[in-house]
């Protein structure tokens, strides 16, 4: 990797502590940060360098998935990070910055490769991108990165807004566009599964799959975000950017030369086969949810309008499912349905392939049956890839038993979502990075859906907390004769509710 300065915009806030210094510490200690590094973090807080050092050592301390015990690792890491205050309107506190850069550049002879992590709020993006433009700190000899969090806009025209804005400063290649999902291990995973296994690739074709389920479930509510997330919903805070990235992460046909560019136009083309929606459609495969009071894991917690910061008649949105269709000769009559909430009955992340042509219909019928071969992608915060096959072990009965096949390659102590984005963007790779043009595709398919929800025209559907959501996401798969898999049922649920939805849980 070549010589970089790190510059961290909003290195006293809680992104950088929880994700971002053990993400590096972690590349540090993997011998996968550049042999010439320092980082500079900025803040309004006035802290010295060794106030600075000290907050990154707690949060290595306590979010950093490797322990942090061996001085002979930590000193020398530390002695990587330096602090400037910067107040993020303020241009002459850019001129400090860019003299104190090229002052500890000369001193390391380092070539002048800058990277600017934006960990600050959305308010913030546009004013930094000018004035690091401005002041002359982008334009150095070397190469310079704007790597940027979300969210990348509140709506299609905002987002539009903000690239032409950035494009000022940045161009496209060197915006970094973060989506944490896309550093999941994984979901880096999917490409080279594809590839790599015959029998996968295989089955991984539209013609063999009977539809596609992606899920996101999260137990937490709306924690001390209420002033963002009432604004946001769910249709904003996860669906448009991690949910359509996963996505077009599993329907994606990657190329055998999958170059960079050649993953990128596939992915838009996937967006674009997307069969749009009409804002007066919406209702028709769109399910909005909102959370009222329940028991998470045991504990009672409170509906969303009752939590703090958070109107009593807010009408946001915490839970989405929405059925989508991919126009294109692969995917052609592929359901994908898509949900995610806050405060449901787990945490996980999965993808679940239903292949079709299950039991023979004869077996089927003695059976009672379908019993599909699943292929599942267990995302987080369990990882895992498996395959399920069927086995019939005794001879006098007609049940067929599930067997998982795991094909999840290595096991254990894996890299966190942040190691593997910051260390490309190190390395000056896009390919785990949204594009713009994806994400402006985004924001075109879910327009009609903020619109519809704007206006009012899909009902908002109460959930309980600990659920799987409303009854009506259900009801989204079972019009076409599906169900969600592997959501699991307390006893007084699943005696209420009949047939095979659950059978399969205790195996999995
Ligand atoms: C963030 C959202 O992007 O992703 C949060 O803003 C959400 O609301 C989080 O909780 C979920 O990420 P993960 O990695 O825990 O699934």
């Amino acid at each position: 990797m070549e010589p970089t300065t790190f510059i961290l915009f909003g290195a006293t806030g809680d992104l950088a502590k929880r994700k971002i210094y053990p993400a590096l510490y972690n590349l540090f200690v993997d011998n996968l940060l550049p042999q010439s590094f320092f980082l500079i973090g900025l803040g309004r807080r006035e802290w010295s360098d060794e106030t600075f050092q000290a907050n990154v050592e707690r949060s290595i301390r306590e979010f950093s998935r490797r322990e942090a015990e061996d001085p002979a690792l930590l000193k020398p890491f530390l002695r990587l990070f330096r602090y400037c205050v910067l107040d993020a309107g303020r241009q002459e506190d850019y001129r400090k910055l860019l003299q104190m850069i090229e002052q500890r550049e000369q001193e390391l002879r380092l070539a002048p490769n800058r990277l600017f992590y934006l960990s600050v709020g959305p308010e913030f993006f546009e004013t930094i991108a000018a004035n690091i433009q401005e002041s002359g700190l982008g334009s150095a000899d070397g190469w310079k990165r704007l790597v940027i969090e979300k969210p990348f806009g509140h709506d299609l025209q905002s987002a539009r807004d903000l690239n032409r804005k950035l494009n000022k400063a940045f161009a496209e290649h060197e915006i970094f566009r973060i989506d944490h999902y896309l550093g999941k291990p994984i979901v880096q995973k999917l490409e080279v599964l594809h590839q790599t296994d015959p029998i996968l690739r295989e089955l991984w074709t539209g013609r063999r799959i009977a539809n596609v389920q992606i899920t996101a479930g999260e137990t937490v509510g709306v924690e001390e975000r209420a002033g963002y997330y009432d604004h946001a919903g769910a249709v904003r805070d996860m669906f448009q950017n991690h949910m359509l990235q996963l996505l077009m992460m599993l329907a994606v046909h990657f190329p055998n030369d999958s170059a960079d560019e050649m993953s990128r136009v596939k992915k838009r083309k996937v967006m674009e086969a997307l069969r749009p929606l009409r804002k007066q459609d919406v209702v028709e495969s769109v399910i909005r949810g909102q959370y009222t009071a329940g028991t998470i894991q045991g504990t009672p917690v409170t509906g969303y309008t009752s939590e703090p910061g958070i109107a009593q008649q807010s009408m946001n949105d915490t839970f989405i499912a929405a059925k989508l269709r991919i126009d294109d000769s692969f995917w052609d009559g592929v359901p994908f349905y898509i949900r995610t909430g806050k405060r449901m009955r787990e945490k996980s992340t999965r993808i679940v392939i239903e292949f079709k042509d299950a039991l023979m219909p004869s077996f089927a019928a003695k059976s009672g049956s379908k019993a599909p071969n699943l292929l599942v992608f267990e995302i987080g915060p369990k990882e895992g890839i498996s395959l399920r096959f069927h086995k019939k072990d005794a001879p006098h009965t007609e049940e067929f038993e599930p067997v998982h096949v795991d094909l999840t390659a290595n096991r254990g102590d894996v890299q966190e979502a942040y190691e593997n984005l910051i260390c490309d963007a190190l390395r000056g790779d896009p390919r785990f990075f949204a594009h713009w043009d994806e994400v402006e595709l985004s924001w075109v398919w879910v327009q009609p859906i903020l619109e519809a929800f704007e206006d009012n025209l899909v009902p908002l559907r109460l959930y309980e907390a600990g659920s799987y959501g409303p009854a009506e996401s259900d009801v989204l798969l079972a019009e076409d004769g599906y169900h969600w898999w592997f959501d699991t049922k307390t006893e007084q649920e699943s005696n209420t509710k009949e047939g095979e939805p659950y059978a399969y849980h205790t195996n999995y």
